[in-house]
């Protein structure tokens, strides 16, 4: 890759590096994905510290759709960032497929996050200087898997997500539905088991929002992966599994979605 990226990659998906972990397989059935033990994170700002999460506990399965509802501010993206390894616990521990992410230094928690995670932002984040192909292929050509099966793959993503034409343009020039396909093809090229999304359809208008979510549980969900989405949408939440309420520092299971968040 001759072009200079963006400091942000190397946050998101580190530098070109490969990890030995231990692979997904061999994770037993009925392990949980995921298991949040006393996950607390607390920030500080003007001398005063706020605990926006306070002692979860949480467990989610294999295959499972969980929509994250709660008002703004109430720690939704910060629940997807300490479960992602973008941002780590103030205390408590976050495991993946056995993998306790929060004991592993920066650096190899971001190896571990492009192997093995998939994220899809609400503003998409693609990166402005590389075309649509490029975006889909770098966190691939990172990890140093062989370019040309990285090209291929991703070009048969591109298609899937209704794309392929535009491998080649840059995203600035791709409508926000666009932009939010590529995001997904880019999330899913490594093929994680789980993926996680941040309001991914909160920046789209109804219609383009609605073929972006068709797609993204299309190319998750139904394909047996692990998807964790939040939302303020209450007729996403209704496709669910599993609907956690985030409130007060804490998450609670809610049994039914009963008007807007
Ligand atoms: N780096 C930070 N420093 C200080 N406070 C922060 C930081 N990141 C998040 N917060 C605070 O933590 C709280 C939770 O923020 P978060 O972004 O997780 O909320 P959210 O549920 O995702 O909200 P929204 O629905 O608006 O996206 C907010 O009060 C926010 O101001
Ligand atoms: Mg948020």
């Amino acid at each position: 890759m001759q072009k200079r990226l963006p400091r942000q990659i190397y946050a998101l998906w580190g530098g070109a590096e490969t990890v030995p972990y231990p692979s997904w397989q061999t994770l037993s059935s009925d392990m949980p994905l995921i298991t949040l033990c006393q996950l607390t994170k607390t920030f500080s700002e003007g001398g005063q510290t706020r605990t926006v999460l306070d002692a979860i506990d949480l467990t989610v399965g294999t295959g499972d759709f969980v929509v994250l509802l709660g008002h703004s501010g109430s720690g939704k993206s910060t629940l997807l960032n300490l479960i992602s390894g973008i941002e780590t616990p103030s205390s408590g521990t976050v495991e993946i497929g056995g993998v306790d992410i929060t004991a592993l230094p920066d650096h190899q928690r971001t190896l571990f996050r492009r192997d093995r995670i998939g994220f899809v932002f609400q503003f998409f984040n693609l990166i402005p200087t590389l075309t649509v192909l490029e975006n889909v292929t770098l966190p691939q050509e990172l990890a140093g898997r062989e370019k040309t099966a990285v090209s291929t793959h991703a070009l048969h993503l591109l298609n899937r997500v209704g794309l392929a034409d535009r491998a080649h343009a840059f995203p600035d020039k791709l409508s926000g539905g666009e932009q939010q396909r590529v995001a997904i093809a880019r999330a899913i090229a490594h093929d994680p088991m789980l993926l996680l999304a941040d309001e991914p359809t909160g920046n789209l208008d109804e219609e383009t929002g609605q073929r972006v979510l068709d797609l993204l549980l299309e190319l998750t969900h139904a394909a047996g992966k692990t998807l964790i989405m939040a939302t303020h949408n209450p007729d996403i939440a209704q496709l669910a599994d599993r609907v956690l309420r985030v409130q007060d520092g804490g998450i609670s299971n809610q049994l039914s979605v009963i008007g807007n968040q």
